[in-house]
């Protein structure tokens, strides 16, 4: 079992940020990766088909034989985190409660930003994780065009700070000193965000923290890949093609994903 790959899914490429903060803390372990493009983006979707979709996937990933389960969106980790607990064996790990409590560790004027698809900001999942430190206050924004900015390869520029810049704006004046960024897709515009927030606000991102939480299971329950031989790095998508995926991960994460394979989830039979 503790062969076995790390399980990891994300509604399309943006997951990969947590997929490579996994391999750099645990370079040891195996990971099998899907991508749900077939759906993709999550975010403007209802919180209900969401949960199936994501379902779906990680029902595919325990066939497969995964040792844990990490949900690499947050977007599909609001809509059914309790219901992966409840329905796997394998201990299931998000990304919202890693940052959340980064968060509140950071935090010195107990103002705190979440900013998210709209999905993830209109479920009220961060109010939900952060109800434990009620001494913090909560200021949220959904940034649905951040996505689209990075699934199309854009992360500089004059569109994109002003766009940065109308939905931070409300945070800035809020007078924040740490900001969640919840969703996967955002450590890719880390340098925007940071540029209009300013140096003094912490960014906190879900993708090193939930390595952290990763590593943390994985040792608290013995499920560290021992074996001396080099771990196998897996990657699926669903949807038509596979180009899509590689082409937005090759230009997001570098040239080290050379092969993608096809599947298809839920009702129908995977296609290997
Ligand atoms: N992965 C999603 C998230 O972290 C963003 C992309 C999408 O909307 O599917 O919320």
């Amino acid at each position: 079992m503790t062969d076995a790959p790390i399980g990891i899914f994300d509604s399309g490429v943006g997951g990969l940020t947590v997929a490579r903060a996994v391999k750099d803390a645990l370079p040891n372990e195996s990971i099998l990766y899907i991508g749900d493009l077939e759906h993709s983006p999550y975010g403007p979707k209802k919180i209900a088909d969401v949960r199936g979709y994501a379902l779906d996937v990680l029902d595919d990933l325990v066939d497969q034989g995964v040792k844990m389960l990490v949900i690499a969106c947050n977007t599909a980790s609001a809509a059914m985190l309790r219901d992966a607990r409840e329905r796997y064996s394998v201990p299931v790990v998000e990304v919202i409660q890693p940052a959340v409590r980064r968060a509140v560790a950071a935090t010195q004027n107990r103002r705190v930003g979440v900013i998210g698809t709209a999905g993830t900001i209109n479920s009220r999942a961060y109010e939900d994780a952060f109800a434990a430190a009620p001494e913090l206050q909560l200021f949220t924004a959904a940034c649905p065009r951040f996505v689209e900015f990075v699934e199309s390869g854009v992360t500089t520029g004059a569109e994109v700070l002003a766009v940065a810049e109308e939905y931070l704006a409300p945070l800035r004046e809020a007078d924040i000193d740490t900001l969640v960024l919840g969703c996967t897709h955002y450590p890719f515009l880390r340098g925007a965000i940071s540029y209009v927030m300013g140096e003094k606000v912490t960014l906190v991102s879900s993708d090193t923290e939930t390595a952290n939480d990763v590593y943390r299971v994985l040792v608290s329950q013995q499920l560290e890949r021992t074996a001396s031989s080099p771990p196998s790095y897996h990657y699926e998508a669903t949807g038509p093609s596979v180009s899509a995926f590689l082409d937005l991960a090759h230009r997001l994460i570098g040239r080290d994903i050379d092969a993608v394979d096809l599947v298809q989830t839920g009702t129908m039979h995977i296609i290997r």
